[in-house]
């Protein structure tokens, strides 16, 4: 019996066409969700996700995953409405030739909402980057969870969640908010390191401006709800803010600069040959009343490399200031009280301000220098009874906690329990400088002769006399950094001017530093 040769079946394609597939299926993908959407969020001063994924990473360098995915739901219609990519664009790429993985949420498609497959994208890459030890840099513009989808859409936000938690410590995770972001959508930035917004363009709020009307009765637009300027000033929720997207993702390209791509690598250097290190100009910062405020980032700039001081939070807590800066090429985290704003005073905010950023420091090895001129915590029952005793607590255990190399330096005030949480010698700092400037003290001269001497003032002929004479006694005692010193709580009083060289063989000396906490599951701060 003559075997039947089979036939080529008619559905098989030439590869020639199969190739052709391919590449209008990569076409169609780069559409998103069309010309007509795309020029309506060009119309509102936004990018398109895949314009920011192009300025972000390094030119050519973005590889995608998951470009042909779609949604999987059938309701309401969706079954007709299926667009490659389903409203992300997720993959790696490398910034500075440093690798890095990116979620790009496009609002073109279904307003960049998340569906059960949008969310296994951005897991997906989470996943990747833990098992890879580099970075996750979200740039978020969704209306929130697919409303059509319902549970399985919420159930995909709480993957990301339990995914932002587990990553905490182990690769930076950084978003950006270049559109809405709202509900519990907002919790997944909420639990990354940084957060970025760009005014105008952008809001993040549990409750919109509707639901909070109908509950309270305020009038508030979402700008006022839960714009840029609101966070940066009054929440604290973001941490930088931009005029645009273009400053935004420089931004983002900077922060990552200062940074290790994983909690076992220790940050970037830039080669630095030491020169001449003197930097006569901090010699003449200090007003010579010790009353009168001067400028902390004088004091920064003046230290650190040219133009390296990139702040955190700057319009936010402003008693004490934040951020990265350089140190003879080496990225150093900075916590330095300003005298500038309620004469540099602790209180609930700058306290969770500083503490936050020390434990991000201390979790990706970046060395804490501590600027240190303070009057103690504010009083009032405001403070109180917002919880200063607890939001103080944060910020004395994220450094006593710290286990990077620490230095302090003291430039003026460090008085009462505030000099023992700004990083003192106590709590585990490695170097303790102090200015000629310094008065270590349980408080100022002042207040204390009040306390101390009130009995003989009182009594006294001339009480203001007396007044006068018993804050010269204690100043002559106390304001000053030589008895901290004495006792060795100070290391070494310096020049000013010497600061930068001082701080730069001091970090060089720790560079080394080996320190562990005891073994525990793990601790249990003040939140
Ligand atoms: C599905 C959505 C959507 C959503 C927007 N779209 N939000 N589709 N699910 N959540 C679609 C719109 O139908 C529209 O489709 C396109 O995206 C653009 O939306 P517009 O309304 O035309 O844009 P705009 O005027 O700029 O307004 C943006 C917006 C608004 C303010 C975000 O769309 C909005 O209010 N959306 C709903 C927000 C919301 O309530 N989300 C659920 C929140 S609860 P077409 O086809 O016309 O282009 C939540 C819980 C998370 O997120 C829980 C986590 C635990």
């Amino acid at each position: 019996m003559n075997a039947q040769k089979p036939k080529s079946a008619s559905f098989i394609k030439p590869t020639s066409e199969k190739i052709k597939e391919l590449e209008q299926k990569n076409q169609e993908a780069l559409q998103g969700g069309g010309k007509a959407r795309i020029e309506k969020q060009h119309e509102k001063g936004k990018l398109t996700a895949r314009e920011r994924i192009d300025l972000l990473l390094d030119a050519g360098s973005f590889e995608e995953i998951g470009k042909f995915v779609t949604h999987r739901s059938s309701d309401f219609g969706l079954d007709k409405q299926k667009i490659l990519g389903d409203g992300v664009i997720t993959g790696y790429g490398t910034i500075e030739g440093r690798l890095v993985y990116v979620f790009s949420q496009d609002f073109t498609v279904f307003g960049g909402s998340l569906s059960e497959t949008h969310a296994e994208k951005i897991v997906k890459i989470m996943d990747m980057a833990m098992k890879n030890g580099a970075p996750v840099i979200g740039l978020n513009d969704s209306g929130g969870a697919r409303i059509q989808e319902g549970v399985v859409s919420l159930g995909g936000y709480a993957d990301i969640f339990y995914r932002n938690v587990r990553s905490s410590g182990v690769v930076p995770q950084i978003s950006a908010i270049m559109g809405p972001c709202a509900g519990g959508a907002v919790y997944s930035p909420a639990l990354t390191d940084f957060i970025f917004m760009v005014e105008k363009t952008s809001y993040m709020f549990v409750t919109g401006p509707n639901v909070v009307k109908t509950v309270t009765q305020e009038e508030v637009t979402s700008e006022e709800l839960g714009g840029a300027k609101t966070h940066a000033m009054k929440s604290g929720v973001t941490h930088f803010t931009s005029q645009n997207e273009a400053v935004c993702i420089n931004d983002i390209r900077k922060l990552l600069s200062y940074l290790p791509s994983n909690c076992e690598e220790e940050p970037p250097e830039i080669p630095y040959e030491l020169h001449d290190e003197t930097r006569e100009v901090l010699d003449s910062i200090l007003p010579d009343n010790p009353n009168h405020p001067y400028e902390m980032r004088e004091v920064i700039h003046g230290i650190t490399d040219e133009n390296s001081f990139m702040e955190v939070q700057k319009d936010y807590a402003e008693s004490i200031v934040v951020g990265f800066g350089r140190l003879a090429g080496q990225s150093i985290g900075i916590v330095a009280n300003q005298p500038m704003s309620f004469a540099g005073v602790l209180d609930t905010k700058s306290s969770g301000k500083a503490g936050r950023f020390v434990r991000f420091c201390d979790a990706f090895n970046i060395p804490l220098l501590v600027l240190v001129d303070v009057p103690g915590f504010l009083p009032g029952t405001d403070q109180e009874w917002g919880g200063i005793i607890s939001q103080g607590a944060k910020l004395l255990y994220a450094f006593s906690e710290a286990t990077v190399p620490r230095i302090t330096v003291i430039t003026r005030k460090a008085y009462g329990g505030a000099y023992d949480v700004m990083n003192s010698k106590h709590i585990g700092a490695d170097m303790n400088f102090a200015w000629p400037t310094a008065e270590i003290a349980v408080m100022g001269a002042q207040g204390a002769s009040e306390i101390i001497f009130r009995k003989e003032i009182q009594e006294a002929k001339d009480p203001y006399g007396k007044h006068q004479e018993k804050i010269d006694e204690y100043a002559e005692k106390f304001a000053h950094p030589y008895h901290a010193a004495s006792r060795g709580f100070v290391d070494e009083v310096i020049l000013p001017r010497n600061t930068r060289i001082k701080l730069i063989n001091s970090f060089a000396m720790l560079a080394n530093k080996v320190d562990s906490i005891p073994r525990k599951k793990h601790g249990n701060i003040p939140l």
